[in-house]
């Protein structure tokens, strides 16, 4: 018989508070700024995007959060998630490190993204907001906003860029199972994605466009707000449940962490599974965290930390943050919720105070892990998660090149059931890598030179 191989928790053991890694940071978070006026902004100057009392998590330094009831219930579907030992992956690789995930594939959605989802939805609802606009691209974080919405009650509306919306139907089917408004963007339905359309009828989308529209939109109605799935710190915060349950689950077995591996697209997954332990290394505990990217779009590998805009039409505050430029265009790699030009002003602030180390990975070491992930574990891991297990499984051949046994913890962040054309691509010998050229990262971060600069140290 094998040692343990999955990790439960009982629903009476799911964390009651989130971690606000705000009041640990050694360096604080430098603030967004108006673009305008280049002084901070204010809560009143987000007030019609967002939720006062969502607004009032974001700017909070508390290091602790209450989860309210209400969410926790919602959560309690499918959480705590399951922590688990990659036996057979150890096996196959021959590694003396030992490995284990948490396992946010088993949300309703397909991955993490719920987790802020659920709890958006519930703060919204709880200040009397009858709908949600949100953008997105292959449809992760809108059917997660979906399924949100549908169990609080309010009407959703999703943007989702229109070649995804044509080449991959059942997340938007599972959106409109959902009961959420689904349409592809450009849209007829707001003035932005109008113009666009006359421009051009043939329009294939982007997030940018997405967002334009589905900002637009929220801020048409009083009773209406935008929610965002990632970047910001109110849904990191809402992530740290996972890192949470890890650690009491780990503890169960005597465990802690050598390294902590997660995938980086706004941050959200990769500051769930990592901020509790960063917090350890903040007050001197050795642990090292990876922050993995593709090579295609190296944010934090190769990217300025710098002010830029969050969304490509620039309309939001000017975060600080690693960015290639809010008009940077990625080129077209499977794992779409990796293809974000900046990353969290959260992360970011860690990356430049050397708590997280940033890797990067081309797209076809990332399948070939998720290939090996695949046969060994059984899973069909999302293109996203691949990045990370492609960095699980070079710190366990370097264990195993040292002689030693290392615990390895990752974030298995969603399945990849929905995203089978990268699998099929690469099988087929037709997936080709990306590396971005050094010329193309000067063009597209020259648009940051006039802005303002944030602190580096
Ligand atoms: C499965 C999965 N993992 C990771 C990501 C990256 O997002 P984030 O960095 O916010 O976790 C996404 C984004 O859509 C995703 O769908």
């Amino acid at each position: 018989m094998m040692d343990t191989t999955k990790i439960f928790l009982a629903d009476t053991e799911i964390p009651r508070q989130w971690y606000n890694i705000q009041a640990d940071m050694p360096v604080p978070l430098q603030p967004p700024l108006h673009p305008a006026t280049g002084k901070p902004i204010g809560p009143e100057d987000l007030s019609r995007v967002f939720p006062m009392n969502l607004i009032e998590q974001e700017v909070s330094t508390e290091r602790w959060i209450d989860i309210p009831e209400e969410v926790l219930e919602k959560l309690l579907t499918w959480r705590p998630t399951p922590l688990q030992r990659a036996y057979a992956l150890e096996k196959y690789l021959g590694t003396p490190a030992r490995i284990y995930f948490k396992n946010e594939a088993l949300s309703p959605a397909g991955s993490h993204k719920p987790n802020t989802a659920v709890a958006q939805a519930y703060y919204n609802k709880a200040f009397g907001i009858k709908k949600l606009c949100t953008e997105t691209g292959a449809g992760q974080w809108g059917s997660a906003l979906s399924l949100g919405c549908s169990m609080f009650g309010l009407e959703c509306k999703v943007f989702m860029v229109r070649v995804s919306y044509d080449q991959k139907p059942y997340r938007r089917l599972m959106m409109k199972t959902w009961g959420a408004n689904c349409v592809p963007s450009p849209s007829q339905e707001t003035t932005f994605g109008r113009k666009v359309l006359a421009e051009d009828p043939e329009c294939p989308g982007s997030l940018g466009i997405a967002i334009s529209e589905a900002i637009e939109e929220a801020v048409s109605s009083d009773n209406a707000r935008y929610s965002l799935g990632s970047v910001l710190n109110h849904v990191l915060l809402h992530q740290t449940i996972i890192g949470l349950e890890a650690e009491k689950q780990l503890k169960m077995l005597g465990e802690y962490p050598d390294v902590v591996i997660g995938c980086v697209g706004g941050g959200s997954n990769f500051a769930g599974i990592s901020f509790p332990y960063i917090r350890d290394k903040i007050h001197g505990k050795e642990v090292q965290v990876v922050a993995v990217e593709p090579t295609a779009c190296p944010t934090i590998t190769r990217g300025p930390f710098a002010y830029d805009f969050g969304d490509t039409a620039a309309t939001t505050p000017l975060l600080p943050m690693f960015t290639l430029g809010h008009d940077f265009l990625p080129r077209p790699i499977h794992a779409g919720g990796l293809r974000y030009h900046g990353v969290a002003p959260l992360v970011s602030q860690l990356v430049v105070s050397k708590l997280i180390e940033p890797r990067a990975y081309n797209q076809l070491q990332t399948y070939e892990a998720g290939i090996i992930f695949a046969r060994t574990e059984g899973i069909i891991s999302a293109p996203e998660t691949n990045h990370a297990i492609a960095a699980v499984i070079e710190e366990a051949r370097k264990a195993k090149e040292d002689g030693e046994p290392r615990t390895i913890l990752f974030n298995l962040s969603g399945h990849g059931l929905l995203d089978l054309t990268g699998y099929e691509s690469y099988l087929e010998g037709q997936l080709i890598d990306y590396a971005l050229p050094e010329e193309d990262i000067k063009k597209a971060v020259k648009i940051l030179e006039d802005y303002p600069k944030p602190v580096t140290t």
